[in-house]
């Protein structure tokens, strides 16, 4: 098969993590007897050294271009970077905001499991992880706050500014088929989150939920309202399947589930339209802090590759592959910095990268 993949590098670690990426990526091919032809992408900081925007349209159409877009984060520290002296529609994350927009990417899955071999790094109390956890943050990508109409003004005298969020019901029915199908392939539980008790959007997201629902006899539907979404995730995160929820509220719910499991550094995401196309990225920011340093973990990038032989390419072997040389590094004790733990061996980025390519 020919995979025809863009690659966003991005800012920070992004360019060390992804290169670790396509390196197990061409492992894959050459075992499997694909090929794969990489269009390099320019977004966020690293398109602004370049073109003075964080994404321009010529690059939104190379995108579209490909099957996929493998990509590794964008994003420099607001406090030094110049990136953040710029207008808010300038700076880099703007590009990503862009992109999900133009590409109609309005699904984000975001899974959030604990390892067996990383429970060392869980935060938590042993007797709440007890058995481990596995749940998926299906979030809305392309609407509410995100995209409201924004402003700041005076309004009589006083400085003020303002976001809108506005969901419609088509919005909502097609992200909450997303949760429930995969939903179905799970273990057939959809929690959907919102604020219903104070929001608008909410109630009519509750009511749409509902009839989406109605299609999927086998799952289970429960409400929760955000709050206790957030204290349920510390509380008892064994409880999650999948979480159904909108822009902000995902935003927010995917930092504090990944933070659960310990180990963001090992988490994927898949930003998905309604074709095959999709965006995959490690649910991770940019760590400007440690990037050049060759200490950043790829392996979420790599497991963002592995969703994407799944999703886009329906290589579900490879896909395995991939998942199973993870495992089996880890197995052998290798860590990096961010998982490190007594008695394992601390390596570094490609170090790390050629080890899984060499398991594949
Ligand atoms: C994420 C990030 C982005 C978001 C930022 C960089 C705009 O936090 O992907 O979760 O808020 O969606
Ligand atoms: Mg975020």
């Amino acid at each position: 098969m020919n995979l025809n993949i863009g690659v966003i590098k991005g800012d920070g670690i992004g360019p060390e993590i992804v290169t670790e990426a396509m390196k197990v990526l061409d492992k894959v091919a050459e075992v499997y007897g694909h090929t794969c032809k990489y269009t390099q992408l320019l977004m966020g900081g690293a398109s602004i050294d370049v073109h003075g925007v964080p994404l321009t349209d010529e690059t939104v159409a190379a995108a579209k271009a490909c099957d996929a877009v493998l990509m590794g984060s964008i994003g420099g520290d607001a406090g030094t970077s110049p990136w953040y002296r710029l207008e808010p529609s300038k700076r880099p994350e703007a590009g990503l905001l862009k992109i999900r927009k133009e590409l109609n990417l309005f699904a984000n899955l975001r899974p959030a499991v604990l390892y067996d071999e990383l429970k060392g790094a869980c935060p938590l109390k042993e007797e709440i992880t007890e058995g481990g956890f596995d749940m998926v943050i299906m979030r809305e990508l392309t609407g509410g706050l995100y995209f409201g109409e924004r402003s700041t003004g005076e309004i009589n005298g006083v400085l003020t500014a303002r976001d809108s969020l506005t969901y419609n019901e088509n919005e909502i029915r097609r992200i909450a088929k997303r949760g429930f199908d995969i939903a179905a392939k799970r273990r057939k539980k959809v929690t959907s989150v919102d604020k219903a008790n104070v929001l608008d959007t909410s109630r009519l997201w509750r009511n749409v939920v509902e009839e989406v629902a109605a299609g999927y006899p086998e799952v289970t539907l429960e409400h929760m309202l955000v709050d206790n979404c957030a204290m349920q995730l510390v509380k008892d995160p064994k409880q999650f399947d999948v979480i159904l929820t909108e822009n902000m509220f995902g935003d927010i719910l995917s930092d504090e589930a990944s933070m659960v499991t310990g180990s963001i550094g090992m988490l994927a995401s898949a930003s998905l339209n309604e074709t095959k196309f999709g965006l995959y990225e490690p649910s991770g920011g940019s760590a400007p802090d440690i990037a050049g340093k060759g200490i950043a973990n790829p392996i979420a990038t790599i497991l963002s590759m592995a969703m994407m032989l799944r999703y886009s390419f329906d290589l579900d072997k490879e896909a395995d592959a991939v998942e199973a040389a993870v495992a089996k590094v880890l197995e052998k004790g290798c860590r990096t910095i961010d998982i490190m733990s007594e008695g394992k061996t601390q390596i570094g980025t490609e170090e790390m990268g050629n080890l899984i390519a060499e398991s594949i």
